[in-house]
């Protein structure tokens, strides 16, 4: 007997072993038989069981299979998923946009880095105390006389005096630069991971003074969080910076009148401030003729400011729950 259907099928099986089955009655009926025979007689029975019953498992699947292919135009499609680019790709994304929009050109520097470019070349000496904030993880190579050890860039700031050095010292066109790339740093619990990104700004031009570094601060806040923010800046201390500030942006809920989330009416977002004159001598551009100023913020900061989660663990963001990732 042959099943073309899975309805046959299961007529099969209830003729063979439903309750009232051929199978099913031989085995009820094996007291009848003697005693002798009927260990043997018991043993065939269930071998012929087990391999009817994987028989018709067998054949079920394949006319399972049989039905899978065969297109029914009247079902409704199955839509295939469609990936997206990682959260943090799609801030670096809009945050590069934001900058070129002004005529800044993103770009990008060793994540392998001399020490000079790290920390030297941007003003901390080789005892600087506030290095230990930077928590660096240092190469073990052989130091180089002038550039001392190799580590992984703790902060984009190592790029500024590379980039000084591409264009300078009497350059053509502004630096307006955008670096930004990964960091890392010897870190790691619910609010630091060890590898994250920063964006640097750096712009390097005669005349460059504290309203231009304000006004390209409110710019960015304007575009990536929305017409209604704004930014202030507040003294601060950075080796590289004089004068140095922390940049904070008013709170997207309360508006800056202060409320249970930002606690004051404002939001931490990140360091800036004037180039110090050391930093451009150390890129080759006489201070006395250029001025400029800088900023370094956290992607994954402003990322998760804009969105205003309340992501209690940083490090959920670098997972690969798909739960998660999917809702951006
Ligand atoms: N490099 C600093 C950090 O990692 C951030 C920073 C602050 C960068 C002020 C700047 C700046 O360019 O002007 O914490």
């Amino acid at each position: 007997m042959d099943a073309r259907s899975l309805g046959e099928l299961e007529e099969i099986r209830i003729a063979y072993l439903g309750r009232n089955g051929r199978i099913t009655k031989l085995v009820k009926n094996i007291t009848s038989v003697e005693s002798s025979e009927r260990k043997s007689i018991g043993l065939l029975l269930n071998d012929t069981k087990s391999t009817m019953l994987s028989l018709l498992k067998e054949k079920e699947n394949k006319l399972r299979e049989g039905e899978n292919t065969q297109f029914d135009p009247t079902l409704p499609g199955i839509k295939k998923e469609l990936g997206h680019t990682h959260l943090v790709t799609q801030a670096i994304n809009e945050i590069s946009e934001i900058f070129e929009n002004i005529g800044f050109r993103r770009l990008r520097y060793p994540e392998v880095e001399w020490d000079w470019y790290a920390f030297g070349s941007v003003n901390f000496g080789p005892d600087h105390p506030a290095r230990d904030e930077w928590e660096t993880f240092i190469v073990d190579n052989k130091p180089d006389k002038e550039m001392g050890q190799m580590v992984l860039t703790p902060h984009t700031t190592s790029g500024q005096v590379r980039e000084m050095k591409r264009l300078g010292p009497v350059f053509s066109e502004p630096i307006r630069m955008i670096n930004i790339s990964k960091c890392y740093r010897r870190q790691s619990d619910a609010s630091h991971v060890p590898m994250f990104h920063q964006f640097e700004g750096l712009v390097v031009d005669r005349g460059i003074n504290i309203t231009h570094l304000k006004g390209t601060l409110d710019y960015f806040a304007k575009q990536f969080f929305g017409p209604d923010r704004k930014t202030r800046i507040r003294p601060y201390n950075f080796p590289f910076t004089e004068p140095s500030f922390e940049v904070d942006i008013n709170c997207g809920i309360c508006e800056g009148k202060g409320c249970k989330v930002c606690k004051g009416g404002w939001h931490e977002i990140g360091g800036s401030g004037m180039v110090h004159p050391q930093v451009l001598k150390n890129g080759g551009i006489d201070p006395n003729h250029y001025t400029g100023f800088a900023f370094g913020w956290g992607v994954e900061r402003v990322f998760l400011m804009k969105e205003g989660l309340g992501i209690n663990d940083l490090r959920t963001m670098y997972s690969t729950d798909l739960r998660y990732l999917k809702q951006f």
